[in-house]
């Protein structure tokens, strides 16, 4: 990184001097990190401004509408490869040669059979919880299950729970569709891809044979590749943030797991698919965006806008694509469709929406494909979860592999100052 200065002038003081660091991509940043010997914090919530660490991972421009996994472009991924080159990617860093993504698929499919306890787990749960409810629950129940892989500062350690996690998340959540609709478990099977298995596990009759619709596992695939990471998003900041203290790697996915249930976030897709239900026809459009815009509505259009794409998410075109690939394959009603389609039409070429960059996300088109797909809407939100494990992952290991430091942000403190204290219980 160069070696460039800035200069901090604050109320005639002697000025504060800043290194300039510089990234191999993207904006030039100040360091900050001796403002605070010198009796200064820097005020950002929702870290607009601020970057909460270095990473090698994955880079966003959001002003372009870039998005790179390890320099790879977004969309030459969603088309030339699969989702567990992917994760080989995102974990160490290029792309696998023919044996090294053997051994990864074997090292997967060994480890993708749950302990027994897990199942039991989920049974403690009512049939109607949401799955991301479950989901949280038996994350972080691996803990109390893996005592030879605890070590979190032992590198080998910490490459088994990656494996395990990847193995196991699309067993996790295919159990959780299973339980919920009141289905015989169905374990996994290892002559399918990692797509076709997770139809398979959802899916299948255990007394029918199975057959994998190629276009289903395609896109199923590419919804993976395209939600696999998203550098410093809310769920991949928690769960950097939770193990920056050294805690339980599998308590901390699921802390990431939870972070992503807010409909700010993972839940959009979930809220999206809501919203366009209860939109129902291109008639009733005006009104919600009515509603949009009005300041006093705390409604807003899901599947719209995105703190760092301020420009169309390269996620969403590929998406797009792909939900109309889905819908004319599967020959599904197109009302859903219809609407989303009116919907986007309008909300790009008005201008409250066109003022404040607000695209359609990739949230706006997943949902729709899921549900043609025959998943349920309670279950969007998980599918995402399962297809990010391997970016949380990546993001926690790559925390251990430069150096654990512990998250502790400051805060620009409101409250009273220092009073004496007279109880009003006592006389
Ligand atoms: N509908 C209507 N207005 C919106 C929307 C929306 N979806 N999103 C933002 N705005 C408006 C805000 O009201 C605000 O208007 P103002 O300047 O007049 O006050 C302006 O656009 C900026 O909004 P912010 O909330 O400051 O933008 P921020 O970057 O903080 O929020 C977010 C980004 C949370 C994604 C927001 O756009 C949103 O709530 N979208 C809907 C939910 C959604 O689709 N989330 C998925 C994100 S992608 C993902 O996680 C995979």
């Amino acid at each position: 990184m160069d070696k460039k200065k800035a200069i901090l002038a604050i109320d005639g003081k002697d000025p504060i001097e800043l290194n300039i660091l510089r990234g191999s991509l993207g904006c030039q940043e100040l360091d900050i990190r001796t403002l605070g010997a010198q009796g200064y914090f820097a005020f950002d919530p929702g870290f607009t401004s601020t970057a909460s660490c270095q990473s090698s991972i994955t880079y966003i421009d959001g002003d372009k509408g870039v998005l790179l996994y390890r320099g790879f472009p977004i969309d030459q991924l969603a088309l030339n490869s699969n989702y567990l080159e992917v994760c080989y990617i995102l974990l160490y860093g290029e792309a696998p040669n023919v044996k090294q993504f053997h051994d990864f698929k074997i090292s997967l499919t060994h480890n993708s059979l749950l302990h027994e306890q897990i199942y039991n787990l989920l049974r403690c749960f009512c049939r109607h919880a949401h799955p991301m409810a479950m989901l949280c629950g038996m994350t972080g129940a691996l803990a109390a299950i893996y005592h030879d892989s605890m070590d979190v500062h032992r590198k080998s350690h910490r490459d088994l729970i990656a494996i395990r996690l990847l193995a196991q998340m699309p067993t996790m959540v295919s159990m959780c569709y299973r339980y919920a609709t009141g289905k015989p478990f169905v374990y996994p099977c290892h002559d399918f891809s990692y797509s076709g298995n997770i139809l398979y596990m959802m899916f299948s009759d255990p007394s029918e044979t199975y057959v994998i619709n190629p276009i289903l596992e395609r896109a199923l695939d590419c919804i993976l590749i395209l939600h696999a990471d998203h550098e410093q998003n809310a769920s991949t900041s928690t769960i950097r943030t939770a193990g920056s203290s050294g805690a339980n790697p599998f308590s901390c996915i699921s802390a990431a797991v939870a972070s992503l249930w807010g409909p700010s976030h993972g839940g959009a897709n979930e809220a999206c698919l809501l919203m366009l239900e209860e939109i129902g026809t291109i008639e009733n459009i005006p009104v919600f965006l009515r509603r949009a815009k009005d300041k006093n509505d705390p409604f807003r259009l899901m599947g719209f806008g995105h703190r760092v794409y301020k420009n169309y998410d390269p996620r969403a075109m590929v998406m797009r694509e792909v939900c109309h690939e889905v819908l004319n394959h599967l020959e599904v009603k197109k009302d859903l469709m219809e609407v989303a389609m009116e919907l986007e039409y309008i909300a790009l070429h008005d201008s409250y929406f066109i003022e404040r960059k607000l695209y359609p996300n990739i949230d706006f088109y997943s949902g729709i494909i899921l549900k043609a797909m025959g998943i349920p809407s309670s279950m969007f939100t998980a599918i995402f979860a399962m297809a990010r494990t391997v970016g949380w992952i990546a993001h926690w290991k790559e925390m251990y592999d430069e150096g654990i430091k512990i998250s502790r942000p400051r805060q620009l403190y409101t409250g009273y100052t220092q009073r004496n204290f007279n109880s009003k219980i006592t006389s």
